[in-house]
């Protein structure tokens, strides 16, 4: 899977008042005019939130348990990323490989709800979103953008750290992210899932996914999903740890995409100065929303 040519960093390019990489902003057109269908599951999430480990909960969950599909296809092809686009070669955008892909579909991405396609809602279409704490999540995207050949470059992290509390990173604020998605988690069918509960409780938490999904699952096979997707497992498996992702999106020679999976790792990285900064921002920003999250366990 290694990429013969070069991508170029790309440039953050406003769209709707939102941060992407300018070539999402090309083909936002046809994200927008993108038609759900009924049964589309999506799984939305700001980047680094446990992305991949919920959509391998949600396919093994739908699937009744590890089958033949999920050990022998990589996780970024039974999931196409709705607004990635066509990087290179051997590389579909999401758009295209929705349109090929036989329902019922899992769907992919990080939009912030209010650019997500209208047709999910008119269709009640059901999406999961999960939430994780805001500072592993800046560690987690800062490490990350060093093997995303198609992020801009994140500088040092003490430029990261101002440009993720600014909102100027892609995908744009965490803070108007998961809180967009709270206010509305009530007007559609959404569930919305914290990153810390699943690592505290998998057991309750897939389960939880489950019943959402309208699947009921025995507990061996519960037991099977909770141990199949655990963070060890996930690391390992080549279907899940990104080792068949097309180098030009994200290349784990560099270092690997299942990094700790941990709740707190932000401390290894944060100064004290900035902790309270963080604490400062924080605090305004999250004032008005009954949302709470937990940086340790
Ligand atoms: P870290 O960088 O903190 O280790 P996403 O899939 O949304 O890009 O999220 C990636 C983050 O989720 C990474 O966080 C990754 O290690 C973590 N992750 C992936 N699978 C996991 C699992 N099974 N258990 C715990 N964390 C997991």
């Amino acid at each position: 899977h290694t990429c013969t040519m070069d991508v170029e960093r790309q440039r953050i390019c406003d769209v709707k008042g939102v941060p992407l990489i300018s070539s999402m902003h090309e083909i936002f057109g046809r994200v927008e005019k993108f038609q759900a269908k009924a049964d589309d599951i999506l799984i939305a999430t700001y980047p680094k939130a446990g992305t991949t480990w919920m959509i391998e909960i949600m396919d093994s969950i739908r699937q009744g348990g590890i089958t033949k599909e999920i050990t022998t296809i990589p996780s970024h092809e039974r999931t196409p990323f709705l607004e990635l686009i066509s990087f290179c070669f051997g590389v579909s955008s999401g758009v295209d490989l929705l349109k090929d892909m036989p329902s019922p579909r899992l769907v992919k991405t990080h939009l912030p709800f209010q650019l997500v396609p209208q047709s999910f809602w008119d269709k009640g279409c059901k999406v999961i979103y999960v939430a994780r704490n805001a500072k592993d999540i800046l560690v987690s995207y800062f490490f990350f953008h060093k093997i995303t050949p198609i992020l801009p470059h994140a500088g040092t992290w003490d430029d990261f750290f101002e440009s993720f509390l600014s909102g100027n990173v892609v995908w744009g604020s965490w803070f108007d992210h998961v809180t967009g998605w709270w206010d509305v988690r009530e007007k559609h069918q959404i569930l919305y899932v914290f990153y810390e509960d699943i690592l505290q409780d998998p057991m309750r938490e897939v389960e939880r996914v489950a019943r959402f999904l309208g699947h009921t699952l025995d507990n061996g096979t519960i037991q099977e999903i909770v141990k199949h997707t655990s963070f060890n497992m996930m690391k390992d498996n080549p279907m899940t740890n990104f080792s068949r992702m097309p180098t030009c999106i994200v290349d784990v020679r560099i270092s690997p995409f299942m990094r700790k999976g941990q709740v707190g790792d932000w401390k290894n990285h944060f100064t004290v100065a900035q902790n309270q900064r963080f604490e400062e921002e924080y605090r305004r920003r999250m004032a008005k929303t009954s949302l709470r999250f937990r940086t340790e366990l």
